[in-house]
């Protein structure tokens, strides 16, 4: 029998947005376990980013080189979240059947950027509202994933104040609206450029991190989230509350600073860390965005084979939420 191919956008190695391009592959038949979904929408993360360039620290990089491959990576369709359409199911899956709508994180073996992908039934997978798009499916597993991990985290509380820094990208959009959901007083932190977004997500403050008085400008927080940028640790802690909690979720725990203050002191440090991917987070995330509780910003729209200008874009740290790719 001959091999039915489809349409993927391939990574042969490591390096700048144009080792991206098109090709034909084989197309993946789903084992007894599994599903296989035609993709409908795919985005273009900061970690896809990261993985094309092997943009990690230089100590760590042999160590990244081994797990996800030693030149480029090892899976070479990147995409770390998608949605689409079941298109078939394995002889043993009991969930999904041929037709439903449904959302996946795919940090495991990444493989949005391609027309189909299996996954095991139980994987991080949840159904789609009919009232949500794809486009606003693909848009939700990594970033509003990551902000619902954080504020578990902290166990973020009805009436604490929360300083999230880096509000206007996706995991910052994401986390202004669940803190508000939770009944938090949150201050956002972006440029001006992005104080209308983030008010309008229900920030009930803005600070402009480019404003010369930005220190001064700050509060005292129960919990300070940084998802980019460089607010210092040193000047974090002041702001906090004598148990707040510091977290940021893309830098290691990198200083003796850090690692001092969360021993002497109630002030808790959480920095970056793998967060478990769940169907049920998937869904209750999604239901929210069902209820119209949740809103993913949807900054712009590519289509597969303008994927060289999509990681051009999100390469350079604008995007406001989300980049979406669509794929069929
Ligand atoms: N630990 C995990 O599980 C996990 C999961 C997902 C993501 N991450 C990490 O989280 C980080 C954030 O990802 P993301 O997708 O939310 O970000 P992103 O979308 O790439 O961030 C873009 C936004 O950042 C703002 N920005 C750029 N420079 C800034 C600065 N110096 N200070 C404050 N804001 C700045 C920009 O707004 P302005 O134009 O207003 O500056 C832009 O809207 C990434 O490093 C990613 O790798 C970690």
């Amino acid at each position: 029998m001959t091999q039915q191919l489809m349409t993927a956008v391939v990574c042969p190695k490591y390096g700048s947005p144009e080792v991206l391009s098109l090709s034909e592959v084989p197309k993946p038949s789903p084992k007894s376990n599994e599903i296989l979904i035609k993709t409908v929408a795919t985005t273009v993360s900061h970690g896809d980013v990261r993985i094309r360039g092997l943009d990690v620290p230089k100590s760590i990089k042999p160590m990244i080189r081994l797990v996800l491959g030693f030149n480029g990576p090892r899976n070479n369709i990147l995409g770390l979240e998608l949605s689409g359409i079941v298109e078939e199911v394995g002889s043993d899956v009991t969930k999904f059947q041929k037709g439903d709508h449904v959302l996946a994180a795919t940090l495991q073996n990444f493989g949005g950027y391609a027309h189909y992908k299996c996954l095991p039934e139980k994987g991080a997978i949840a159904f789609k509202p009919p009232s949500v798009t794809f486009e606003q499916a693909a848009a939700i597993p990594i970033g509003a994933r990551t902000a619902l991990h954080y504020l578990r985290r902290c166990n973020l509380q009805e009436g604490q104040k929360i300083l999230i820094y880096g509000a206007s990208g996706s995991v910052g959009t994401y986390a202004i609206q669940l803190a508000k959901y939770i009944g938090a007083h949150v201050t956002a932190v972006s440029s001006k450029t992005n104080e209308s977004l983030v008010k309008s997500l229900g920030a009930d403050e803005f600070r402009d991190y480019q404003d010369s008085g930005f220190n001064e400008s700050l509060d005292v927080y129960d919990v300070i989230l940084v998802t980019i940028g460089n607010l210092q640790f040193s000047i974090g802690k002041e702001h906090l509350t004598s148990s707040g909690v510091y977290m940021n979720v893309s830098e290691p725990m990198k200083s003796l600073e850090m690692i001092w203050t969360s021993f002497t002191t109630e002030k808790k440090v959480v920095m970056a860390e793998n967060s478990e991917e769940s169907a049920e987070d998937l869904q209750f995330l999604i239901n929210m965005v069902g209820d119209g509780k949740l809103k993913p910003v949807i900054d712009s729209r590519y289509r597969l084979g303008e994927i060289v200008e999509a990681h051009r874009y999100v390469e350079s740290r604008r995007k406001k939420g989300n980049v979406v790719v669509l794929v069929d």
